[in-house]
C-alpha cells in the first residue's frame, strides 16, 4: 500500500513538473519575435511621448515611461545564449560577448525612463531632458549591440 503511494506521488510530481515546464519554455522563435514586438512597443511610446511633452501634457507622458521603463527589465530576460540567429534578428554577436556590459545599458536605459519621469515635472526644457534620459539611449545601445538597418 505504502508502495502504491509512493510511486502515485513520484508519479504526479513528474508530471506536475512536465507540464510547468513546457508551459514555461520559450522557442527560440517566441524569444526573438518577442523581443522585437518589445523594442518596436518601446519605440511607439517613444514617439508618443514626444508629441505629449511638446503640447506640455506632461502627466499622460508618465505612465509611458514607467512601460518602456518596465519593458527594458523584462528584455534583459530575452537574449539567451540560444537565440543568437533566425528569424531575422538585428541583434549582434557582441551581445554575448558583452553581456554584463549590454546589461548595464539595457538597466541605465531603463532607470533613465523613471529618472525622465522626475525631471519633467521641472525641466525648463523637456527636448533636452528627452534626448539626455531616452533618446541617447537608444542609439548608445544600438551602435554596438544591434546591426545596421
Ligand atoms: C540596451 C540595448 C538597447 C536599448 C537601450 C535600445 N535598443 Fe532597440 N534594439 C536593441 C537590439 C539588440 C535590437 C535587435 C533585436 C532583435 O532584432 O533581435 C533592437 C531593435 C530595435 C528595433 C527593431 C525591432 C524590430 O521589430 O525588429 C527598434 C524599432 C528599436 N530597437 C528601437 C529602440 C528605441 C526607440 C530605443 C530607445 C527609446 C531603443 N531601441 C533602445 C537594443 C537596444
Amino acid at each position: 500500500m505504502i508502495q502504491k503511494i509512493k510511486i502515485i506521488k513520484t508519479l504526479i510530481i513528474i508530471f506536475s513538473f512536465t507540464l510547468s515546464f513546457s508551459a514555461n519554455a520559450q522557442t527560440v522563435e517566441e524569444i526573438i519575435k518577442g523581443r522585437k514586438a518589445m523594442f518596436s512597443e518601446n519605440y511607439q511610446n517613444a514617439k508618443k511621448i514626444s508629441i505629449l511633452l511638446k503640447s506640455k501634457r506632461i502627466e499622460e507622458a508618465k505612465p509611458l515611461m514607467k512601460k518602456i521603463s518596465d519593458n527594458y527589465i523584462k528584455l534583459l530576460d530575452y537574449f539567451p545564449e540560444n537565440t543568437k540567429e533566425g528569424f531575422k534578428t538585428g541583434a549582434l554577436p557582441s551581445i554575448w560577448e558583452n553581456k554584463d556590459e549590454f546589461n548595464t545599458l539595457m538597466k541605465k536605459a531603463s532607470d533613465d525612463m523613471i529618472k525622465l519621469a522626475k525631471a519633467i515635472e521641472t525641466a525648463e526644457d523637456l527636448r533636452a531632458a528627452q534626448k539626455e534620459l531616452m533618446w541617447s539611449n537608444c542609439s548608445a545601445c544600438h551602435s554596438k549591440f544591434r546591426a545596421p538597418h
